[in-house]
């Protein structure tokens, strides 16, 4: 189940963001609690103008809070648009449910967006995040410096 992510949801996603471990290769590495309340209020604000954003991803039948995922801006790239990321809680890790998730949020994306290409930053050490992106339909292009670092750059296009 997918819906806006928002404050009501600071519990969870500060204990996410908590996690040195999920958040080893995530840009700023772990967040505490009023840096995720004031990414939280950004977001609300996000999705209040553009009608885009970042979802919280809930089990659909317990409601149990898995992870985040969507678009926000992507400043560092000149001819991008929109950043498309995920961050799952390791209970989730190797599941499937990211690759599910990922895959309606980008083909809803479409829908939301004007563009026609979504990007992700991902970096080098993260060996999970390649795989991923090639699984629900990334290409790879050449590695950019962005963020202070040189960052793999990929990116997916509108079919059509
Ligand atoms: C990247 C991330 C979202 C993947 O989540 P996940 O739950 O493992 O994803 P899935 O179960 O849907 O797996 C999809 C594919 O990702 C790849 N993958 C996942 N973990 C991997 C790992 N440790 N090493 C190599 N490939 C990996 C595999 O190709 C996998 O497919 P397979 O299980 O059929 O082999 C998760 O590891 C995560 O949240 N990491 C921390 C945040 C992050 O780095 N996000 C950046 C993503 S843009």
């Amino acid at each position: 189940m997918l819906l806006p992510l928002s404050s009501a949801d600071l519990d969870e996603a500060a204990a996410l963001f908590a996690d040195p471990r999920v958040m080893v290769h995530i840009d700023g590495g772990t967040r505490d609690r009023s840096t995720t309340s004031r990414l939280l209020k950004a977001n609300e604000r996000c999705w209040k103008n553009n009608g885009w954003g970042i979802w919280a991803i809930r089990d659909a039948t317990s409601g149990a809070f898995i992870g985040q995922g969507g678009l926000q801006r992507i400043p560092e790239l000149q001819e991008a648009d929109v950043e498309f990321s995920v961050i799952i809680g390791r209970r989730n890790w190797r599941t499937g449910i990211a690759t599910e998730a990922a895959n309606a949020i980008v083909y809803d994306s479409w829908g939301r967006i004007s563009g026609g290409q979504i990007h992700a930053l991902v970096h080098p050490d993260s060996a999970a995040s390649g795989p991923f992106l090639r699984g629900i339909g990334f290409r790879r292009d050449d590695d950019q410096l962005a963020r202070g670092e040189t960052l793999e750059v990929w990116h997916t296009q509108r079919l059509g």
